[in-house]
């Protein structure tokens, strides 16, 4: 492996830090590298062609008050896959608000464990407003760059997916919405669209859009909701697009006294929009279904007169203390899967009738399911999801679920190994939906390593049948993304 250091960022992080999500494997990267011919355990497929990205959360000062994970600054970590061999760097997302804050050498926002009024600036972004945009949830490719995004919606930044240059915002031509664009935006690989949708304390509360192939952003519309909600991800079939909201949201009173308190009221519906893809606001269908929150879909599709959506649904959406009222324990119970009992589940949404049937897919605890992209929005047979250990926000097992038949194979990690979300690449020239490869970011703390590691995905069981040493012990994170050689911008 040749290794170079390719920037170092400094940080105001305190020297002994005891934040249990900046320290472990959570402990930030501040160094960018550039790796070639990186070192291999096993065979990397010659016919596993594109980029794997991870978006993951470093923290680069420290923060006003309390520190939640998904304050830190974004770092992409991208693996290139290309005639057998691989290629590594990671780049800091180079937000104006990491700018700004290594300008001054220090914080200026407060993240979302503190109340706004605690940022040093006036200014900032988010649907609570004057938060940082960390730009550090997720990332997809479209239009042949990555597109990096944020949680409480923010800007797009852009970033070549080949050597992860910064390449600013993404502007839409100028009409990039001033409401910011959420996390979870959806690319259609059939039509190269991508669909996204933001949220805010400020009516109508909701904006559903579409942007071309071209980049163009060629359709945006209100969707108009009861209050100030909380939705993190949509869903898309071949002709609709799917928002949502969970009754799991601010309390809109006390909103007006800077105070942002999520509260779940299992007495209200979950709520879905069902709008044509380039439909109005007025073309919106409103289906009901049981009181939930759902972090994130894992693929929707039509059936008939139906409308099938697949996600995570939580059977405690807004889990009670378990150990001491400290900020730990009160932030962690939104972070674990076994306290919010989030399992796979179905909806139908019968678009003849009206009416909505719902069904839990599984009994096991599990969370971030990827698919193979080319059946976004289409129907499918597999997902691809993480399991948890208790009381912490690590990916330690992979479950492949065949929804056909409900079976399940499940990969656990060793103790002391932490996995990424892990996307499904299709083989080159794939014939059959799960033809080609998993693939994931391990965090070693055993060995104090990162490896990229590759399973064949029509046999998770036997482990990875490569894995690729990367340079320096990674983060965990957040969202991950797979793009085919075809789908970067050349
Ligand atoms: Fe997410």
């Amino acid at each position: 492996m040749r290794v170079t250091v390719a920037g170092q960022m400094e940080s105001t992080l305190p020297a002994a830090d005891d934040h249990p999500y900046r320290t472990g494997p959570w402990r930030p990267n501040h160094t960018e590298y550039d790796a070639e011919d990186l070192d291999v355990v096993g065979t990397i497929p010659a016919d596993l062609d594109g980029v794997y990205l991870r978006n993951t959360e470093n923290p680069v000062h420290d923060s006003i008050g309390n520190y939640h994970p998904f304050d830190g600054d974004g770092m992409l970590h991208m693996i290139r896959f290309q005639d057998g061999r691989a290629s590594y760097r990671n780049r800091f997302v180079r937000t104006v608000g990491l700018e700004a804050e290594n300008a001054a050498g220090g914080p200026l926002w407060a993240g979302l464990a503190e109340p706004p009024a605690r940022s040093r600036r006036e200014d900032g972004w988010g649907a609570r407003s004057r938060m940082k945009d960390a730009s550090s949830t997720d990332v997809v490719v479209h239009a042949g760059l990555a597109k990096t995004s944020f949680y409480q919606c923010g800007d797009l930044y852009r970033l070549d997916p080949r050597t992860l240059e910064n390449l600013g915002r993404e502007t839409w031509g100028g009409r990039f919405p001033a409401e910011g664009v959420s996390a979870h935006t959806k690319v259609d690989e059939h039509t190269g669209e991508l669909l996204f949708f933001n949220y805010s304390t400020e009516a109508p509360y909701m904006h559903y859009g579409v942007v071309d192939a071209e980049d163009r952003l060629v359709h945006y519309v209100d969707v108009p909701l009861p209050g100030p909600r909380l939705p993190h991800d949509m869903a898309f079939t071949e002709r609709f697009a799917i928002l949502n909201e969970c009754p799991l949201f601010w309390d809109q009173e006390l909103i007006a006294k800077g105070i942002y308190a999520v509260r779940y009221h299992p007495e209200l519906p979950t709520r879905f929009a069902v709008i044509p893809r380039r439909g109005g606001s007025g073309d919106v269908r409103w289906f009901e279904a049981a009181p939930t929150y759902v972090l994130h879909w894992i693929n929707a599709y039509e059936e008939g007169d139906e409308i099938v959506l697949d996600g995570f649904f939580q059977h405690n959406p807004q889990p009670s203390l378990r150990g001491a009222n400290t900020f730990y324990e009160r932030i962690s119970r939104f972070l674990s899967l076994d306290q919010m009992q989030s399992r796979a589940h179905r909806w139908r949404f019968n678009l003849a009738t009206g009416a909505t049937r719902e069904e839990d897919l599984s009994d096991r605890i599990m969370e971030f399911g990827m698919i193979n992209g080319r059946h976004g929005g289409r129907p499918y047979r597999y997902a691809y999801n993480m399991t948890a250990p208790p009381g912490r926000f690590l990916f330690d097992g992979i479950v492949k679920h065949d929804l056909q038949t409900g079976g399940e194979v499940h990969y656990a990690f060793a103790d002391g190994i932490f996995a990424s979300e892990t996307p499904m690449a299709p083989r080159r020239g794939s014939t059959s939906e799960d033809d080609g490869y998993l693939l994931s970011f391990i965090t070693d703390m055993n060995a104090d390593r990162s490896e990229c590691w590759i399973f064949a995905a029509q046999d998770l069981n036997a482990g990875p049948i490569a894995r690729v040493a990367l340079p320096a012990r990674i983060s965990s994170g957040t969202h991950a993304c797979w793009a085919p050689a075809d789908a970067l911008r050349a």
